[in-house]
């Protein structure tokens, strides 16, 4: 594309935003902000200084997006020190600089191992927070002998690129001359096994390490790495007191520089962006999908089209009652505590002093599924010898554990007090419940505007999570699309599912504000305005083509449309009940006249099921016409099965129009990938 075909202002603007994105803002930042990258819980980015200072022999490292290896890793960290003996730190890998890692066998005295959990996404990538490592895995590691690892490797096997990450790990590091402990762990999350493979990975792995080690194991005692002390000197109204802020910085500031920082950011993953909700709308009442616009100006926030928002919510009320309740801590739910480090490898995120509802409600994941490991590990701190029995039959029993507490649909307070026959849980320490449970993690959402048509409003798509137990009248709801509705319904003045404190800390969060950030994505329209593009996206999964098209629409009225065709495949259960936009799409059509296309699947309205798949193998032509035009095919939505499916279909549409065998249709998508014109935004 030539650039004088180019509105030069368009051009300039892009530019002006691709800077502030790729700086995330930074160069519209005072100097005293920017100060937060990120390292180790000691303060050095230097792995050999880090274990060194503070005695460690051993080191958890986790490539984590969504928390789960986050989780194990900080477990396994602990159980390894308790069990062994061994000084065990548990690290972020972007926290470290790999350059001397090498080093670690010769100048780290009694070292023992490194071990890694490791997740991965996409097209078998690493996790943001790992692409450093990957990134040193494969330019720049030389010689590991001496080094000895062991590696687990977090998936789901409904993705094409299935074990990505753990594979790449012990693959490199082997052939670097370190030496694996054990073997290769993986956990599938597609068969939902996750949980208990990483429960016999770490069994196993530990008999090994008891013999190539020559250790000795000791009883499994709760070592405390944190500690929690009332303050009864302060109040809920003390300034220095945390009541849910998403971070230290918003609880009380006083300098101009902290107000800099709050007003104008950096906003990143590490200090969310406190957005106004300036309109919601509920938009199919049946099944509940949240239409929300959040104001992102003045914060220094760009994002473009195609990227994430990320949402950090809280917990509803009657599963933080519950947990509180579960403990036993109704009386002193607001007594402010302090939460210390006793070792200076581990960090609470949690700013300090704050209250015990306030860590319940802010900032621990209480909402999903109960894990066998938390029953395991909470057993030493039983109210009673009968809860205890239970315990241990429970937990020692993987389908006793599923038929009687995870197909139940029980979250932790719901099992504790099953278990215990409603007994509380005065004995369990709160330091261990803030070192057992996750931290709540921030929800993505694919933008479903457009960056050119509303640059300082985002716009997000989201599905209302709340699912039936089977056999019982029991719910399932899902934290932060259970808080979008209930956002919805207070402005509108109903009641949702869930009720959640909308005043948030010290009335910060007051009509309506939600903490975000913007994460980039790589899904993006072609740059060329000509290239056509085909969209795949049921469900949820229209949400950045809403976007893309409000894209298209923008351009069109600039006149910049060009000559691509823009095709979409909408799915959803019927046409009157959950058609998300529905009276949008005419509308653009309009704008983008004879080049848009709309072509619907309705999944309940016959007896047959019609899925985008159907749609696209009924339109095969048109699809491999458009591809041979040089199209770009982009799907979004549901992973496990329409992603999946989609790509069948289309492998299928090319042998059909092409006559080709499938073994080449299937390396004609493989290349559409590595030429990035076939790209997934798939959840
Ligand atoms: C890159 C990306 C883009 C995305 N884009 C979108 C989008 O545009 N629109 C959209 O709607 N979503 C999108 N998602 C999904 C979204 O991030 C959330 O995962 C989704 O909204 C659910 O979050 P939640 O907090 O409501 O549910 P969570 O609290 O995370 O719960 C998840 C599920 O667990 C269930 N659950 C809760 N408790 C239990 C229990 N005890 N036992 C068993 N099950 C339980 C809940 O009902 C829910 O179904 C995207 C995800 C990613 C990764
Ligand atoms: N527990 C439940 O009852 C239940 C069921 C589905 C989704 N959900 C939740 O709803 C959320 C997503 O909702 P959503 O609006 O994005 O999607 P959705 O409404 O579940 O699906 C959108 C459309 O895609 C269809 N579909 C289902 N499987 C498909 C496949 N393999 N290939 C192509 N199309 C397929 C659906 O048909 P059909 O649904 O008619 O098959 C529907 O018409 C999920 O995260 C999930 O947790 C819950
Ligand atoms: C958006 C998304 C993309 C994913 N892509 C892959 C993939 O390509 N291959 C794979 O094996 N697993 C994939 N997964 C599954 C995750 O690796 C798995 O859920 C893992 O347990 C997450 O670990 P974490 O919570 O530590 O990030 C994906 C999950 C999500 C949400
Ligand atoms: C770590 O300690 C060892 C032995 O005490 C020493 O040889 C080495 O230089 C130290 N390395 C760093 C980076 O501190
Ligand atoms: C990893 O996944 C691939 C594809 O799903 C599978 O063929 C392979 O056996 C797996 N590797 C291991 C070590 O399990
Ligand atoms: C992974 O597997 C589960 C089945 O446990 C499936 O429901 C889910 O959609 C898959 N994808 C992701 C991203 O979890
Ligand atoms: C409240 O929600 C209903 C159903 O979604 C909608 O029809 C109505 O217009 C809304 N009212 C207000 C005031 O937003």
């Amino acid at each position: 594309m030539a650039i004088d075909t180019l509105d030069l202002t368009i051009l300039v603007a892009i530019l002006a935003a691709l800077i502030a994105y790729f700086t995330k803002g930074k160069l519209w930042a005072k100097g005293d902000a920017e100060d937060v990258s990120a390292s180790g819980a000691s303060g050095s980015r230097d792995i050999v200084l880090t274990l060194n200072e503070t005695g460690k022999k051993a080191i958890v490292l986790f490539g984590s997006q969504t928390g789960t290896a986050e989780d194990y890793a900080h477990k396994f960290a602990k159980e390894f020190q308790s069990r062994f003996g061994i000084p065990t730190m548990c690290g972020d890998l972007a926290d470290y600089d790999y350059d001397n890692f090498e080093k670690i066998p010769t100048q780290v005295p009694n070292f023992q191992m490194v071990i890694f959990l490791a997740a991965t996404y996409g097209e078998g990538d690493p996790t943001d927070n790992a692409i450093d490592f990957f990134e040193y895995l494969e330019n720049d590691c030389e010689d590991l002998s001496g080094l000895k690892f062991a590696c687990f490797g977090l998936g789901n096997s409904t993705y094409e690129f299935y074990n990505a990450s753990g594979k790449k790990v012990v693959k490199v590091l082997q052939e670097k001359n370190a030496e694996l402990i054990g073997e290769l762990g993986l956990g599938d999350d597609g068969k939902a096994t996750t949980d208990e493979d990483y429960l016999s990975w770490k069994d196993s792995l530990f008999e090994v390490i008891k013999d190539s080690l020559s250790l000795q194991e000791r009883d499994l005692e709760y070592e405390a790495g944190i500690e929690v002390i009332e303050d009864h000197t302060l109040t809920e109204d003390s300034p220095s007191v945390s009541l849910g802020e998403p971070d230290a910085s918003y609880v009380n500031p006083v300098t101009p520089e902290d107000k800099t920082y709050l007003e104008r950011g950096p906003f990143d993953n590490t200090h969310p962006f406190l957005a106004p909700v300036v309109s919601i709308r509920d938009m199919c009442p049946v099944r509940h999908c949240i239409h929300a616009e959040l104001d992102i100006s003045g914060s220094n926030l760009r994002y473009l089209t195609g990227d994430h928002l990320a949402i950090w919510p809280s917990n509803p009320d009657s599963k933080v009652n519950k947990m509180i309740s579960a403990l036993d801590l109704d009386s002193k739910k607001d007594t402010i505590i302090k939460i210390h480090s006793l070792d200076p490898t581990v960090r609470s995120l949690i700013p300090t002093p704050t209250t015990y509802a306030t860590v319940i409600r802010y900032y621990l994941e209480i909402s999903g599924p109960v894990s066998r490991q938390f029953i395991k590990s909470v057993a030493q701190f039983c109210p009673d010898d009968a809860t205890k029995g239970k315990i241990d039959e429970i937990s020692g029993n993987k389908e006793l554990f599923q038929k009687e507490i995870t197909d139940q649909g029980l979250n932790i307070a719901d099992a504790l007090l099953l278990l215990s026959h409603g007994v509380k849980w005065t004995t369990v320490p709160f330091a261990f419940i803030i070192e057992s449970i996750p931290h709540v993690q921030p929800r993505y959402y694919s933008i479903s505007s457009s960056f050119l048509s509303e640059k300082e409003t985002v716009h997000i798509t989201v599905m209302v999570e709340a699912n039936k137990v089977t056999g019982t009248d029991r719910m399932t709801t899902g934290v932060a699309s259970n808080l979008l509705y209930d956002i919805e319904a207070n402005s509108n003045g109903t009641k949702a599912i869930e009720s959640y404190n909308l005043e948030g800390p010290r009335g910060k969060f007051r009509k309506y504000r939600l903490p975000v950030h913007i994460r980039r994505s790589t899904f993006k329209l072609p740059t060329n305005q000509d290239t056509p593009i085909i969209m795949v996206g049921p469900g949820t999964g229209v949400a950045p083509f809403r976007g893309f098209v409000r894209e298209k629409v923008k351009l069109a009225e600039n006149g910049k449309a060009g000559k691509g065709d823009v095709v979409l495949f909408y799915g959803c259960r019927k046409s009157t009940e959950d058609f998300l936009y529905k009276s949008e799409w005419p509308e653009y059509a309009k704008k983008l006249g004879d080049k848009f296309t709309l072509i619907t699947a309705f999944s309940r309205e016959t007896d047959k099921k019609v899925y985008v798949q159907h749609k696209m193998r009924e339109n095969s032509k048109k699809i491999a016409e458009l591809l041979d035009q040089g199209a770009f095919f982009y799907v979004c939505g549901d992973a496990s099965g329409m992603a999946r499916d989609v790509q069948k279909a289309l492998i299928d549409i090319m042998v059909k129009e092409k006559e080709i065998l499938e073994d080449d249709a299937i390396e004609m998508v493989k290349q559409l990938k590595i030429q990035n014109r076939y790209q997934e935004d798939v959840w």
